[in-house]
């Protein structure tokens, strides 16, 4: 099934503006359907959950809503997925509760900091997988020599948030387990960019964030409801001591939360289909994919003629996530005018901390980052290319 671009983007009110958005690895743009949701659920009336009168109800019935959602999208069950704030404050709290000194932690240089400073803050032994400079791989062969019957977690990035590698995470997950060691993925940048089932990558947990799909910032860790009855997180004396509220602190964003159940029905009936939820999510999913990359094609194969422009990594696997440097400009200059032309870009480290350090472009300023996601077009693509070439 083709996907219906034109359709998909006048569902985006933000786009209008006509500006090329080439900043969704860094937050997308929402749908006319998710701020709908979240202002009619202030308009209808929200309160705190569990209490006795209809608001309350209502915000118990969009929690409830809201985790059978991402259970639909990442391909976990509701009673698994933990809501917060973000990513990064989840896998804090997270790697607190899993993880202290005496334990080994495997981390990988391809990870957004969110997936390792909280691993690397808990006390526990760090052993870190490398990544190869030119590629931008991350080679699987080296996990059998980092994990043993000491490791507790294996953390690793479904997609890196710069160079879009998208290592293989199920090998990895493999002889993680056959250690005993638990899986943690960051599934930020993947989450997007494919249809995800996390079973089938072998996570533990998946951490996603709805604000990089078409939804609010929100974020999420989904694991089995079964492997978080064993694990007890720091909490209040007071709040429920029932998974996953548990891990869960302080009140949440409700109205919010409402918007990401509208984002994932969003995303689910981007191509018109039929099924559960679940079932509409992997095919339109699949056909977002297809079409970014048929886009990246492009965008790769026009940076690659420029003489001025070097290129960070070749993975075989990625997402459509570009990240360069253009010579005789500073990563900030070229965001600068291409922000002048309206094409939106990220410039900088990312907080690919350890990858960045690795490229030896952390302290001079990091590179342009130009990521695609499923409402780009042509047009966006030609802009950038437009607006680069002008640079040589
Ligand atoms: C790959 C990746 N992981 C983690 C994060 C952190 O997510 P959050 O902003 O939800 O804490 C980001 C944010 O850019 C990311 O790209």
């Amino acid at each position: 099934m083709p996907f219906p671009l034109k359709s998909v983007r006048a569902t985006y009110p933000a786009l209008a503006d006509g500006h090329a958005y080439l900043d969704g690895a860094a937050g997308t743009q929402v749908p006319q359907t998710v701020i709908d949701a979240i202002t009619t659920a202030y308009r209808t009336g929200i309160g705190n959950v569990g209490g006795a009168f209809p608001a309350s109800h209502r915000s118990d019935a969009i929690v409830a809503a809201c985790r059978a959602a991402v259970a639909d999208l990442v391909g976990g069950r509701p009673g698994g997925v933990i809501l917060g704030p973000n990513m990064t404050t989840l896998t804090y709290r997270l790697a607190r509760a899993l993880t202290g000194p005496g334990d080994e932690v495997v981390l990988s240089r391809l990870d957004h900091d969110a997936n390792v400073r909280p691993w690397t803050q808990t006390g526990a032994t760090v052993r870190w997988a490398e990544v190869d400079p030119v590629t931008g791989e991350l080679p699987v062969e080296q996990y059998a020599g980092l994990i043993n019957e000491r490791t507790k977690v294996v953390a690793v990035t479904a997609a890196s948030n710069i160079l879009g590698t998208r290592p293989d995470v199920p090998a990895i997950a493999e002889l993680a387990h056959q250690a005993g060691a638990l899986v943690y993925v960051d599934g930020v940048h993947a989450t997007p960019h494919g249809p995800v089932d996390m079973r089938a990558l072998g996570a533990d947990f998946y951490a996603t964030s709805a604000y990089k799909w078409s939804g609010p910032h929100i974020g999420a860790v989904v694991a089995d409801p079964a492997l978080l009855e064993t694990i007890r997180p720091d909490k209040l004396a007071s709040s429920p001591d029932t998974v996953p509220d548990r891990f869960e602190t302080g009140t949440a964003a409700f109205a919010d939360l409402d918007g990401v159940t509208a984002a994932v029905d969003h995303l689910a009936c981007m191509v018109p289909g039929a099924g559960s939820r679940r079932e509409r999510l992997l095919a339109s999913m699949a056909a977002a994919e297809e079409h970014e990359l048929e886009l990246f094609g492009a965008l790769i194969e026009g940076l690659e003629t420029m003489s001025h422009v070097t290129l960070y990594g070749k993975p075989a696997r990625r997402t459509a996530t570009a990240y360069f440097n253009v010579s005789g400009h500073t990563p900030r200059q070229v965001a600068e005018h291409l922000a002048r032309l309206g094409v939106n870009v990220w410039n900088g480290h990312n907080y690919a901390w350890e990858l960045t350090g690795l490229l030896g472009i952390r302290d001079t300023g990091g590179a342009v980052r130009a990521g695609l996601v499923h409402y780009n077009d042509r047009s966006d693509v030609d802009r950038l290319l437009e607006g680069v070439a002008r640079l040589g």
